[in-house]
């Protein structure tokens, strides 16, 4: 090797991001991704990314206001200063961001343009129309094809992250990946890895999630040493169109645009919604929460969607299904703001979004839960020192988790338009950590036997998924653990439901070790690929069941009827799970504070006789 090098698993923008910082630090990048990056399931993203500016400032917004919404949102689980730093470097991530080329929305004026999003009374999100995740990640990745243009990256598309490799002294010295096309298992030396790899939607079957995500890569760090933290904690978006193959997201930006979600106040209203007059609707956000209403944070918008439909019965025509009404804004408006979710709706449901309310309900969609993560903080505890070598490094020296497979920044619940300035932060902010990281402890090779030994456990593993002759279906092993985790592990939890999708999920686990295959040949063989990731997401559901038992109370996205209330002491803490002799075991973390005080999360509900 010449010089210090990186490898960077993952190309959406947690991974562009920091492949460009890394770059721009003087070091060469290795950019592994499982699909084109332009096709990295950040181009899902819709709605927004949040900032104060200059606009927003005149409305007395400010990145301090923003860190609070931010913590509020999370009910306080999140470490501080991370957050503080990220909320302070927001206003710059967007300047640069535009001068690389993305489209935001405009005002008339030219300025860019911002919209109203959950958990604020302020506009402070930027958009790009409603596909502000393709925006972003097609400018990233001009960056990145510059530097690849130049020799400092190496892209490696279509291949797929195996196992960090770790030396004797437990520090990660680089990677196996397979080449998904030709199936070829390799190893890759680097100074220092990053774990840019998404979010684990897949373990919930159906999600918002594209059905790459399985979380796999994260599960794999996680069974190799380094801890996961909080992942009890699974965001339920509250409007996605229901699908039998997937669940598609309708933007919380409809909302922010002024869509207003309400049923038949008559349980079973048989008539078309247009001919149901005002009075006879009930807009429940609204009246719940007067202040936020239809942007109340998603978790208490998707429990209050829930409760009117499975609680109460009354959803649309009786079923799961609430209205998303946009209709009383004008075409050409909605067309200008929304035009790209109001095209999904058209195409998978077929009806038009501006003639007739949308009919959807909540779905998983994102986890705050990731690699558990370190950072240094500067000596008033307020913010992250910037360059520090263990910018959101995992327990294990020398790999890091970035974007969603990172558990920082969120908390308890994400607050919309977060995660995309999360990931482009951690890139754009840690990247230069991890570059500082590599620098620090370049220069020792390896033994080669650590990457032979390491291929050949992955050859072991792949040859015997191909030569087994068990009769289990991995397919329907992940549908049976979806339907689980859906049931157990989402909205509403009890302690005793989590127990049974506990049982299920270690049952499903023997299953797992019978699997056969139907492709067993080695040529883009996704079967195996998919097989391989089955055991991963069953450690994932372990862990986010076994952290869901332990914390006895309610936190944002976590709400147990059995523990309906938020109790500090001892929860405000975050799990730890650490993988023990093959078997999970979860400890407490407490919160980093010291900027903003824990207060009731309340969003000024309504109190109800
Ligand atoms: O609703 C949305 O547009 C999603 C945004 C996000 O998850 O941040």
């Amino acid at each position: 090797m010449s010089g210090p090098r990186v490898i960077v698993v993952g190309g959406g923008l947690a991974g562009l991001a920091a492949s460009t910082r890394i770059v721009e630090s003087g070091l060469q990048v290795d950019l592994f991704s499982l699909v084109p990056v332009k096709r990295s399931h950040s181009v899902c993203a819709q709605g927004g990314i949040n900032a104060c500016n200059e606009v927003a400032r005149q409305q007395g917004y400010s990145e301090d206001q923003h860190c609070d919404e931010t913590l509020y949102g999370g009910d306080f689980l999140a470490h501080q200063a991370p957050v503080r730093t990220m909320t302070h470097w927001a206003p710059k991530i967007i300047d640069l961001l535009d001068r690389m080329g993305v489209p935001f929305n405009r005002t008339a004026e030219g300025r860019r343009d911002l919209r109203l999003f959950g958990g604020s009374l302020f506009k402070r999100t930027h958009f790009s129309g409603a596909s502000t995740g393709q925006q972003l990640l097609y400018a990233l990745d001009e960056q990145v094809r510059r530097h690849e243009s130049e020799g400092n990256v190496s892209k490696y598309e279509y291949w797929e992250f195996l196992r960090p490799i770790i030396d004797a002294n437990g520090r990660c010295r680089g990677i196996v990946a397979q080449d998904l096309r030709t199936m070829t298992i390799r190893s890759f030396a680097a100074d220092a890895v990053v774990m840019a790899t998404g979010g684990p939607g897949l373990v919930f079957g159906k999600s918002t999630n594209s059905v790459m995500c399985t979380g796999a890569a994260a599960a794999r760090c996680f069974t190799s040493g380094a801890a996961y933290a909080n992942g009890e904690f699974i965001q339920v978006h509250p409007t996605a169109i229901p699908g039998a193959d997937k669940l598609r997201l309708m933007s919380e930006s409809a909302r922010g645009e002024g869509g207003r979600v309400w049923v038949p106040k008559t349980p079973g209203d048989p008539r078309d919604p247009r001919d149901i007059p005002a009075d006879e609707r009930w807009y429940f956000l609204e009246e719940k929460y007067p202040a936020y209403g239809n942007l109340v944070p998603r978790d208490i918008a998707s429990r209050e969607i829930f409760s009117v439909c499975v609680d109460e019965g009354k959803g649309v025509r009786g079923e799961n299904q609430v209205y998303l009404d946009l209709t009383h804004k004008p075409r050409e408006y909605l067309e200008n703001k929304l035009g790209a979710i109001l095209e999904i709706y058209r195409k998978f449901v077929g009806e038009d979004p501006c003639e007739l309310p949308m009919r959807i309900f909540p779905g998983v969609h994102y986890s705050m839960g990731g690699l558990w993560t370190e950072y240094t903080a500067t000596s008033d505890g307020q913010l992250m020192e910037y360059g520090a070598p263990n910018s959101m490094m995992t327990g294990i020296p020398g790999l890091f988790a970035f974007g969603e497979a990172n558990y920082q920044y969120h908390g308890a619940t994400r607050l919309g338009a977060n995660a995309l300035l999360s990931c482009i932060f951690d890139g754009l902010f840690c990247g230069h950590g991890v570059a500082n990281h590599a620098r620090e402890n370049a220069g020792t090779d390896a033994d080669d036997t650590l990457f032979t030994s390491a291929v050949e456990a992955e050859a072991k593993l792949q040859s015997r998924l191909t030569s087994s002759t068990g009769n289990e279906n991995p397919y329907a092993i992940a549908k049976a653990m979806g339907d689980e985790m859906t049931a157990a592990a989402t909205v509403v939890k009890t302690e005793a439901r989590m127990i049974e999708a506990l049982d299920a999920i270690r049952s499903l686990q023997e299953r797992a070790s019978n699997i056969g295959l139907s492709d067993t040949g080695l040529w883009t063989n996704q079967n195996l690929s998919f097989a391989r990731a089955v055991p991963d997401m069953l450690a994932l559901a372990e862990v986010m069941l076994m952290g869901g038992i332990e914390r006895k109370e309610s936190r944002g996205s976590h709400y147990r009827t059995d523990y309906p209330d938020r109790v500090d002491d001892p929860f405000l803490a975050s799990t730890v799970a650490n993988w023990n002799g093959g078997k999970p075991s979860i400890e407490f973390e407490p919160v980093q504070l010291g900027i903003v005080e824990p207060r009731a999360r309340t969003y000024g509900k309504k109190q109800t006789a």
